[in-house]
């Protein structure tokens, strides 16, 4: 899937996010002046997903989805293929991830999850749910898990965990500064780590 351009070899990466975007801001930030990475394109669900301000504004090709073009056709594998992507990345993308896709890209899709898997994982788990729950249960604490992406929500192999110190007097929302704090510092690393060995 790499191709050989002016004898530099380009990793590209889909971004699937459903929200703001601050994750694949940074990735794009990390890569911007790295000749040998490009993030090729971002797909949303939302139409009004803020991610797609972000594709505006960096010129990044982007593409709402439906369910049914998501899960039953093959709209997504031809953009995929447009594109030559070698990684995709979910930075905040809540749909389930369907067979045919993770068949066609074994261990090239990865998840960020705000909670240290296999703890505060599955469905219903994402954004202030996870760190609700981190709360209620008097976590002393909590972090991220980078991981592969299997057809089950938060299940597929570890690739990286990193963990923060939750402070008595922390809200929920102190909990997801935090975990968005090492969210930022790790992923775009780990995912240069990622296209390195591949
Ligand atoms: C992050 O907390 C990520 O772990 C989770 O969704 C959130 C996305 O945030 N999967 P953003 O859209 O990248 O700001």
């Amino acid at each position: 899937m790499k191709k050989l351009i002016d004898n530099a070899t380009i990793s590209r990466i889909a971004i699937f996010a459903s929200g703001r975007g601050s994750n694949a801001e940074k990735i794009i930030d990390y890569f911007k002046d790295n000749s040998s990475v490009e993030v090729s394109i971002i797909l949303t669900n939302r139409k009004d997903a803020k991610v797609l301000d972000l594709a505006q504004k960096y010129s990044i090709p982007s593409l709402i989805t439906t369910k049914r073009e998501f899960y039953h056709s093959d709209i997504i594998t031809k953009n995929l293929a447009k594109y030559n992507i070698d990684l995709i990345v979910l930075a905040g993308f809540l749909w389930l991830i369907p067979s045919y896709l993770v068949n066609s890209y074994p261990k090239k899709i990865l998840n960020i999850h705000p909670a240290l898997l296999p703890k505060y994982g599955g469905k219903g788990m994402y954004g202030m749910n996870v760190h609700k729950a981190v709360h209620k249960d008097g976590e002393n604490e909590t972090g991220i898990t980078i991981h592969y992406v299997n057809e089950r929500y938060d299940d597929g192999a570890i690739i990286f965990q990193a963990a923060c110190a939750i402070d008595k007097q922390d809200s929920p929302e102190d909990i997801a500064t935090k975990v968005l704090a090492l969210e930022h510092q790790y992923l775009p690393k780990i995912i240069e780590q990622i296209l390195r060995k591949n």
